[in-house]
C-alpha cells in the first residue's frame, strides 16, 4: 500500500551534514538528492508472501525445515539467488563450516554507486530444524529480496552502493554474519555507512520495534512509521540477538525492525497495536507451526515498505 510521503521535507541538508562531522552516523554529506529525493517504490505485498510460499514449500520438501547444514538451507539460498541474478546483480555465494556442516551467506551487489559509501541490508535465511521459519526469518529475508527486486525494476541508481545480504546460520548464533564481518578488509568494513538487519518482521500478533542504534537509522525508520500513524517502540527483547551485533562491534552503523518473538503483548500494546494481550508476539517462535499461516499481512507490508524507504533514503 502506497503512503504519504510529505515527512520528507524534514530532511535537511544542514542536519545531514552536522551528523556526518560530529558521529560515525550513516547520515551523507548533502547532495542534491536532500531537496530532489526519489520516493522509494511500495513494495506489493503480494510479491513477498509469494516469495514466503517458496521459502515454505522448499521446507516442506525438505524435512519440514530451512536449517544450517540441511538441504532446504541450500535450495532457500539456491531461490534468492536465481531471482537476484535474473534481475542484474552480482552475486556471491560466502561458503563456510559451523558444527561440521557447510553454511553459505549470498551476497548481492547491485552495479553502481559510490563503492567506498556502501549500504547494506541483510536478513538470515537460515530457519531452526524444528520448523519451516517462514516468521523468522523468512520474513526479512523475503522483504529483503522484494526490496532488491523494486531496485532493478525501478533502475535506482542511489549515489551510494547497494549491497544485499542474507546470511547462513544464524541460529546457531550469528555464525554467517560474524564470518562475512570478520573477513572483511578494515578498509573495506570502513566503507559500510550502515547495516539494516531485518529478522522477524511480520510476527502473528506483531509490535512494531525499532533497533536504538544508529541515530539517522533509527529516525528514518521511526518517521516512516510516523507517517503511517502508527506508533513504534525501541527493540528490547534482546539487543545483539541478530545479525547486526558483529557489524555493530566492528563499529558499522546499525539499525533495524522486528515485530516480537516469544515475549508477551502487553495491554497496553494491544491497545495501540490491536492483537492481543497476555500473548506471545510469536506463540509459533521456533516452531513447527512457524509457517505461512504464521504472518500478519499488515505487519509484513508496513515492515516491507519500511525496508525500500529505508535502502532509498540512506543510499541517495
Ligand atoms: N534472532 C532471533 C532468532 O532468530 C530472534 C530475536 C530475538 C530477535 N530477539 C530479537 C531478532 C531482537 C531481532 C531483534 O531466533
Ligand atoms: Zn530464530
Amino acid at each position: 500500500m502506497k503512503l504519504p510521503v510529505s515527512w520528507r521535507a524534514s530532511a535537511t541538508a544542514a542536519v545531514a551534514a552536522a551528523t556526518l562531522l560530529t558521529s560515525g552516523s550513516i547520515a551523507g554529506a548533502a547532495s542534491k538528492a536532500d531537496v530532489e529525493a526519489a520516493a522509494a517504490p511500495d513494495i506489493p505485498v503480494a510479491n513477498v508472501k509469494a516469495h514466503l510460499t517458496q521459502l515454505q514449500s522448499i521446507a516442506t520438501a525438505n524435512g519440514g525445515n530451512r536449517a544450517h547444514g540441511r538441504p532446504g538451507y541450500k535450495a532457500s539460498l539456491d531461490y534468492v539467488k536465481a531471482k537476484l541474478d535474473a534481475a542484474g546483480y552480482t552475486t556471491a555465494i560466502q561458503q563456510f563450516t559451523s558444527s561440521g556442516r557447510t553454511g553459505y551467506n549470498l551476497i548481492a551487489d547491485w552495479p553502481g554507486g559510490d563503492t567506498n559509501q556502501v549500504v547494506m541490508a541483510g536478513s538470515h535465511l537460515d530457519s531452526v530444524s524444528s520448523g519451516p521459519g517462514i516468521n523468522d526469518n523468512g520474513s526479512g529475508s523475503a522483504a529483503v529480496l522484494e526490496t532488491a527486486l523494486a531496485v532493478s525494476r525501478a533502475g535506482y541508481q542511489p549515489t551510494k552502493h547497494l549491497r544485499f545480504a542474507w546470511w547462513g546460520a544464524e541460529e546457531l548464533g550469528l555464525v554467517g554474519s560474524r564470518y562475512y564481518v570478520n573477513n572483511l578488509s578494515s578498509a573495506n568494513r570502513a566503507k559500510i555507512s550502515g547495516y539494516l538487519n531485518f529478522d522477524m518482521i511480520g510476527s502473528p500478533n506483531p509490535g512494531y520495534f525499532v533497533y536504538d542504534d544508529d541515530p539517522a537509522i533509527e529516525k528514518t525508520f521511526k518517521d516512516y512509521y510516523a507517517g503511517l500513524g502508527v506508533a513504534t517502540e525501541i527493540e528490547t527483547e534482546g539487543d545483539g540477538r541478530s545479525d547486526h551485533a558483529p557489524f555493530k562491534s566492528a563499529g558499522v552503523p546499525v539499525g533495524g525492525l522486528f515485530t516480537g518473538a516469544s515475549r508477551t503483548k502487553t495491554a497496553a500494546q494491544a491497545a495501540k497495536w490491536g492483537g492481543t494481550s497476555g500473548q506471545s508476539f510469536d506463540r509459533c517462535y521456533h516452531s513447527s507451526c512457524d509457517t505461512t499461516s504464521n504472518i500478519n499481512d499488515t505487519a509484513l507490508n508496513r515492515n516491507s515498505d519500511a525496508v525500500a524507504h529505508a535502502v532509498w533514503e540512506l543510499s541517495e
